[in-house]
């Protein structure tokens, strides 16, 4: 089956009519109903699977039985709140092409090869972006983790003992990640980088160090109507100025991009000064120190921005990964594999950045007309997706199939 049609199989799962494109938080049902069609495509591949103690799905193709280490790719399900098709999904269905392909070229690997589905890597759900890669390479502790809460105030640890995980065993896994030797994860670009080149297929270099804050903010909610302006202490009002102040202060300070995409007034009635405003601040730059730097100045801008309307507030860290250089021999085995593939930079984050603390990593980027991403307009051509499988192929047999052994498989099978 190639990739658009797998993806068009899923087409309804989360779609949201309200904000358009798909909502499909972690471990919600839209996000279970995916994890059911992931693995309905590995079992009738006949694919080996399991979900390991962090709540990722592994789905093995090891025909010939290999002991070695294992070629893994894949990537996630969940989405942002009105999000693409393609962001995740794309390296799940095509992982699963991949393998298809190389089993109609008759390839017996030497290596196992892995399809990992990662769980909650937009962090929609729970603020921690790439929760299940963060817990299994330690880079979250389980304890935090567990008292992470959603939006309606349930723990991660409730909703992931609902979802048959035992909270007692989630956390580093150390022996699962002695026993991968490569991770490639196959991606919708996000942004115009190979509209511009003309390609349909890129390898990645780097990812944007990025980092997450929730700036609380408390005021005195209040009436509207019998509030004197003069007499007001309005967190909203501060939360605006902080937003300008960001804002002002990025584009300052070249190559940083911030964001605040979500913000919410207690207790958010259109009558009702409100009493305390809670916004996520996202920062990313490519120089880690700058990243220190300008959240350094903006919990100084944000302190100063509520004592002008006399609020109160705080600026707490909810995830801060560095920038990350991929593996330059993992990359360079990728460009004699992929000759005419060019080498792009990104500003989003993936668990590839998560694993590359571990583990050899890289990554594919596929084409992305619109260049447009975390948005109902993103998009993937068919063509451009079945040619992101076959890379995805390429590069998976020349890293679990090198050469060698397939000339010896096929002298053997000569003789
Ligand atoms: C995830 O896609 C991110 O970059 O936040
Ligand atoms: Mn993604
Ligand atoms: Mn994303």
């Amino acid at each position: 089956m190639s990739v658009a049609g797998m993806l068009r199989e899923i087409a309804a799962v989360g779609a949201d009519p309200t904000r358009g494109g798909f909502s499909r938080a972690g471990y919600s049902g839209a996000d279970r109903e995916l994890r059911e069609w992931f693995t309905g495509h590995a079992t009738a591949r006949g694919l080996d699977l399991e979900r390991d103690r962090n709540g990722t799905l592994w789905a093995w193709w090891n025909p010939g039985g290999s002991t070695q280490r294992a070629v893994i790719t894949g990537s996630h399900l969940d989405s942002v709140p009105g999000g693409g098709g393609y962001d995740g999904p794309l390296g799940v269905a095509s992982a699963l092409a991949a393998v298809d392909l190389l089993r109609n070229r008759a390839v017996v690997p030497e290596h196992p090869i892995g399809i990992a589905v990662f769980p909650e890597e937009e962090g929609s759900r729970f603020g921690v972006a790439c929760l299940g890669s963060r817990l299994m390479t330690g880079a979250i502790t389980p304890e935090r983790a567990l008292a992470l809460t959603d939006r309606d105030g349930d723990a991660f640890a409730d909703v992931a003992r609902r979802d048959g995980l035992d909270p007692a065993h989630l956390g580093p896994d150390p022996e699962r990640l002695s026993r991968i030797s490569s991770f490639v994860e196959l991606h919708v670009e996000q942004g115009r980088g190979l509209i511009d080149l003309g390609e349909p297929v890129a390898i990645a270099s780097s990812i944007l160090g990025h980092g997450r804050w929730r700036v609380t903010v408390d005021g005195q909610g209040n009436h509207a109507g019998t509030t004197l302006m003069d007499d007001r202490r309005d967190p909203m009002v501060a939360a605006a100025r902080m937003i300008v102040e960001i804002r002002d202060l990025a584009r300052a300070t070249p190559d940083a991009r911030a964001t605040i995409g979500r913000l919410e007034p207690v207790p958010g009635g259109t009558n009702v000064i409100a009493s305390q405003v809670r916004f996520w601040i996202d920062i990313r730059h490519p120089d880690d120190l700058v990243t220190a730097a300008l959240i350094a100045e903006t919990r100084d801008r944000v302190l100063a921005a509520a004592v002008a309307e006399g609020c109160r507030s705080e600026v707490r860290e909810e995830s801060l990964s560095p920038t990350v250089d991929f593996d330059l021999g993992l990359r360079e085995t990728l460009r004699g594999t992929l000759a005419d593939a060019p080498e792009l930079g990104t500003g989003a984050g993936h668990d590839a950045g998560v694993l590359a603390t571990a583990v050899p990593t890289a990554m594919l980027f596929v084409r992305n007309p619109t260049g447009i991403s975390h948005s109902p307009e993103e998009l993937v051509e068919d063509a451009d997706a079945e040619l992101g499988a076959v890379a995805l192929a390429d590069v998976l047999q020349g890293l679990a199939a090198p050469p060698q052994t397939r000339r010896s498989t096929e002298h053997m099978m000569a003789r």
